[in-house]
């Protein structure tokens, strides 16, 4: 029998819980052994549930108690949750976790001192929610190099795009339908400011390059601009306007950015509506591959943190090799990756062409006294110019 503790019981711990519960034959079946959840940590008290005896308050409990030998982390947030995931390490305890906060920020670090113990850090959870993404770029596509990774991160902000854009509502009026739903938080800034998205594409670069990749490095833009016009001119361009988290093999290096891009109809992600999440991966040899599903809720994700605890079962006298160092890489620069981009302007058509050349020109039902259209070829650098020279820019969305 294989004692596990689940730090939090809020979405995703009480989805652990489950699962654990629920899928108790098939788990010891896959696992080799029943796997029971010892204890819960969390600040509250829980009358009445059927776990409540499990419940602790004290983490040295659990860190103490050399019956638990897999810690699994569902409570979101740097701290305390580094500080307990080290501890559980240090205490000889394999660590499982759906921190995307957590491992973007540490990763590298706990990964490192589980391997010094022989131990495991596993972290399929923390991006994509039940997708199973982390294990194949860790895993299954270690023949290749990864040349490209894409993703909608972000259900929120998708379900938010995909309303937007069947209902043609504005933006306010999407996010309190998202807040209603229980889909956005009550404060939503990480996901519609792009800081969610920009974690886990941080998460996944870290991964393809082997090395640590800072969020804090990586330009990130989220969909608080886009309106219910911008949404008119995709339309009349057969586009929808989706947040991406993107990441580009350049040199030895990568360079990674998260913002809303304007998608063409035969672009892989373009289908990809309402909270569904999908990342698509170019390899040198693979080519390219998607990986669709559940980014988010409580089964889905638990069901990957699970299956983390099924992996360290298998292999708990032996370190899985994940490779992600301490090293830092440096990004290459965003601004010279060349994109088109989708313009709208109060200047006229003389303006334009002087300052961006050859443009299509795009029109909007309903939507007059302004100029809109979609530029050549150009890197960041040449837009910024072109923009400068034509003084008003009301909108850009880049153009995938
Ligand atoms: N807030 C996140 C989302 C939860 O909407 O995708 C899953 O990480």
């Amino acid at each position: 029998m294989v004692k596990i503790a689940v730090l939090g019981y809020g979405t995703i711990g009480s989805g652990v819980v489950e699962v654990v519960e629920r899928n108790r034959d098939v788990l010891t079946k896959k696992a080799g052994e029943e796997i029971s959840v010892k204890y819960i940590l969390d600040l509250r008290d829980f009358p009445g549930d059927p776990h409540e005896q499990k419940i602790v308050h004290d983490y040295g409990i659990i860190k103490n108690d050399p019956e638990v030998s897999i810690v699994v982390e569902a409570m979101g947030g740097v701290e305390p949750a580094f500080t307990f995931a080290r501890d559980a390490i240090l205490a000889g305890k394999h660590f499982a976790t759906s921190n995307k906060a957590l491992i973007a920020k540490h990763g590298a670090e706990l990964i490192a001192l589980a391997k010094e113990r022989n131990l495991n850090c596993l972290f399929e959870a923390s991006v994509g929610g039940g997708i199973p993404i982390i294990r194949p770029l860790n895993s299954c596509l270690t023949a290749d190099v990864i040349e490209e990774i894409s993703g909608i991160l972000n259900g929120t902000t998708n379900y938010m795009m995909t309303e937007m854009s069947e209902m043609g509502s504005e933006f306010d009026d999407v996010l309190k339908d998202a807040q209603q739903k229980g889909y956005a938080e009550a404060d939503p800034t990480a996901d519609i400011e792009g800081y969610d998205a920009c974690r886990k594409i941080a998460i996944l670069t870290s991964l393809a390059a082997g090395k640590q990749v800072d969020f804090e490095d990586i330009y990130t833009e989220g969909i608080t601009r886009i309106t219910a016009t911008d949404i008119k001119y995709a339309k009349a361009l057969g586009r929808r306007i989706k947040l991406l988290g993107c990441s580009y093999r350049t040199g030895d290096s990568y360079c990674a950015m998260v913002a809303p891009y304007m998608l063409e109809d035969s672009h892989p992600l373009y289908n990809v509506n309402g909270v569904f999440n999908a990342i698509f991966v170019k390899g040198n040899m693979l080519g390219d591959s998607m990986f669709y599903g559940s980014g988010a809720g409580k089964l889905p994700t638990a069901s990957a943190v699970v299956a983390d605890v099924v992996d360290i079962v298998r292999h708990k006298d032996k370190h899985i090799t994940v490779q992600w160092d301490q090293e830092k890489l440096e990004l290459a620069d965003h601004k010279k990756l060349v994109n088109r981009y989708f313009v709208r302007t109060a200047a006229g058509q003389a303006a334009v062409e002087a300052a961006f050349g050859a443009v299509e020109y795009v029109t909007a039902e309903g939507v007059t006294g302004e100029t809109a259209f979609v530029t050549g070829e150009m890197d960041e650098y040449a837009y910024d110019a072109a923009a400068e020279k034509l003084g008003s820019v009301l909108q850009r969305i880049r153009v995938k």
